[in-house]
């Protein structure tokens, strides 16, 4: 089997449940380790292609990508360079991409379309010319409501994880993207959930506030405990990070880098030839 690039959607059903913030870091720090990183920014709010500064006049987007045919707009002419950042690359989005909606409701099979494009099938291309070969990973951020392109990104996935707020709405937002996955999962075979990931977790000394141990208890009954993966703490280093267009670990705060490394840890396997590069992730039992 030729290597072809996994895909990683972190999904959620609510805004601000950490999709973007997961997306990011794991990125960035795939990249910092020397492996080819593609984004896709499928949301229309386009929060990642501004948090990786890119302008939203860049054209073609992912609108063309999903609306119009590859021999009209070939993937490779939709992927930027990040400006500054080795090994990043992005599909961008803008407010525009709402209208790809319209488009894959048309199409009947919103679940396949940004799988298709991306892996090239059904197109005139060898296998060791895909475009899917030259990256580590891809990852693609969604909206946060139910709508074609959410299930567009979710189809595209060879494994998914949820980010949920350690509260009562990323609890609820947990719930309805499990049942989203699920109701798609025979359309999706391959396709693998690994793990909830509680995001913006608040401690207080070495224990967790009673929201956040209670959202926590809840999500390991929704999913099983083996499938609540470690939290994001609640941290202004974070927003920070997002904002300088930096990681965690430039700030100095390497712990706070752990839930995405050990995340990182679980795709390992599916890598190919770049899981070497991630074979001294410290701190991360192999
Ligand atoms: N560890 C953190 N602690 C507190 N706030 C955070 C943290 N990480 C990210 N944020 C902020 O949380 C907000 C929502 O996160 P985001 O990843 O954009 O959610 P989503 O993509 O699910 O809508 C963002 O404004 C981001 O700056
Ligand atoms: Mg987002």
């Amino acid at each position: 089997m030729v290597y072809e690039s996994p895909t990683l959607v972190p999904l959620g059903l609510a805004g601000g449940q950490g999709k973007t913030t997961v997306a990011l870091m794991t990125g960035r720090i795939l990249a910092k380790l020397g492996i080819p990183v593609l984004f896709i920014d499928a949301d229309p709010q386009a929060s990642l292609t501004a948090f990786l500064g890119i302008e939203t006049t860049e054209r073609p987007t992912l609108l063309e990508v999903l609306t119009r045919s590859a021999a009209k707009v070939p993937l490779y002419s939709a992927i930027h360079e990040v400006p500054g950042c080795e090994n990043l690359f992005l599909i961008p989005a803008n407010d525009e991409l709402e209208s790809a909606n319209h488009a894959l409701a048309a199409s009947g099979m919103s679940i396949n379309v940004l799988r298709k494009r991306l892996y090239q099938i059904d197109e005139d291309v060898a296998e060791n010319e895909k475009i899917v070969r030259n990256f580590g990973l891809i990852i693609v951020d969604p909206p946060p409501e139910r709508s074609h392109l959410a299930l567009t990104a979710l189809g595209s996935a060879d494994c998914w994880v949820i980010p949920a707020e350690a509260n009562i709405k990323g609890v609820k937002s947990l719930q309805r993207t499990k049942e989203l996955v699920e109701s798609c999962s025979a359309m999706v075979p391959n396709g693998e959930l690994l793990g909830v990931m509680p995001f913006r977790a608040k401690w207080v000394g070495l224990n967790p506030t009673a929201t956040t141990r209670e959202a926590i208890e809840v999500m390991k009954v929704i999913v099983g405990t083996d499938k609540v993966l470690p939290h994001i703490l609640e941290s202004d280093v974070y927003k920070k990070a997002i904002n300088d267009q930096i990681l965690p670990s430039e700030l100095n705060k390497s712990d706070l880098e752990y839930p995405i490394k050990f995340l990182i840890n679980l795709i390992k396997k599916r890598l190919g030839p770049f899981a070497e590069k991630v074979a001294d992730l410290e701190g991360i039992a192999a």
